[in-house]
């Protein structure tokens, strides 16, 4: 079963990501066929500097790998390595309807803004249904925000299949579960666009001033408190074993302790589970040589799956091989 996920190059991942979407989807390289990429062709339509461009790029490889992708099991890979994708864009572009692409949330949400769109972010969910479809991609691990794009990418290839004869290998979302609820530093869900993120990589003493300054309730210490609901518990349930999580519940119920110990607890818990990966980012920092060969090898594989496809799409609409 072939698995494909995308992420997009914009930023550094938050504990949001990683429990929400990148823990998820790594798993799954068990026991499927996955392919990653990073969407650096999808990034341009909002990062507008080449050298931000270039170093998110890497960084998400990084990232990526020290978080456990494992290069032997899946295929990890730059967007833009793979020109196929991009050419077969153009044969789908020729078939998508625009009242289709203005019904798509994204654009919706930009233009509603007021913010000026471009011919890139209108057309983003044809590039998204060339990434999907070039790899005859089967399941596709996506937030709920994707979904619709994967609904889009469906309706054009089967329409395609329709005209044309059967081509392409209609994809399947599979919503990410919510799974863990994770909360901001201000107890809310965590999110780049309310400010209030955690991040995996980066400064350790950093981070853990930020988790000392996460907002708490005022009730006053001694009160014994109900943990379930209460944020930094739940922060810390991301990280500790079902033993731990049972004793700090207790804690909290008899009341009479310090939020700034909890706070310390998720602390040293998050530090310790990140550890690792941790590690594993500075090394491969030492190594680029080997990221970048591992891109190549990735791109190298990716190409000649959607080297294939594009012969099949380019045929089946009448373009001469
Ligand atoms: N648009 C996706 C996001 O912002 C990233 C993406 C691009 C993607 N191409 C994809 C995801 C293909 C899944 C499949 O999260």
């Amino acid at each position: 079963m072939r698995v494909l996920s995308g992420i997009q190059p914009t930023g550094r991942p938050h504990w949001g990501n990683f429990f929400g979407a990148i823990r998820q989807y790594i798993d799954l390289q068990n026991d499927h066929d996955g392919f990653y990429f990073i969407a650096d062709l999808h990034a341009l339509t909002t990062v507008r500097d080449a050298k931000t461009l270039r170093q998110n790029t890497l960084d998400a490889a990084l990232d990526m790998l020290a978080l456990g992708l494992d290069p032997s099991r899946a295929t990890l890979f730059v967007q833009s390595h793979v020109p196929e994708v991009t050419e077969l864009t153009w044969i789908l572009m020729t078939r998508t309807p625009m009242g289709l692409l203005e019904r798509c949330h994204a654009y919706k949400d930009k233009k509603a803004k007021g913010l000026v769109a471009d011919a890139g972010l209108f057309t983003y969910p044809v590039l998204m249904a060339a990434d999907i479809l070039a790899y005859d991609s089967q399941w596709v691990p996506v937030g709920q925000d994707q979904v619709q794009h994967i609904e889009v990418c469906r309706d054009l290839a089967g329409s395609f299949n329709h005209e044309f004869g059967e081509t392409f290998t209609l994809p399947v979302p599979k919503t990410l579960e919510h799974g863990a609820k994770v909360p901001g530093t201000d107890g809310e869900k965590m999110s780049k666009s309310y400010d209030n993120t955690l991040p995996l990589f980066g400064d350790v003493k950093a981070i853990r001033k930020s988790i000392m300054r996460i907002v708490t309730d005022t009730r006053p210490m001694e009160d014994p408190k109900e943990p379930e609901g209460d944020h930094l518990f739940q922060l810390y349930r991301l990280f500790a074993s079902d033993d731990e999580v049972q004793s700090l519940g207790q804690v909290y119920r008899r009341g009479g302790f310090g939020y700034g110990d909890v706070k310390k607890k998720v602390a040293d818990a998050s530090e310790a589970y990140f550890a690792e990966a941790r590690d594993k980012r500075v090394e491969l920092e030492k190594n680029l040589d080997h990221v970048r060969d591992v891109l190549a090898k990735g791109a190298a594989r990716a190409r000649e799956v959607a080297s294939s496809v594009l012969a099949r799409a380019k045929s089946a609409c009448g373009l001469s091989a």
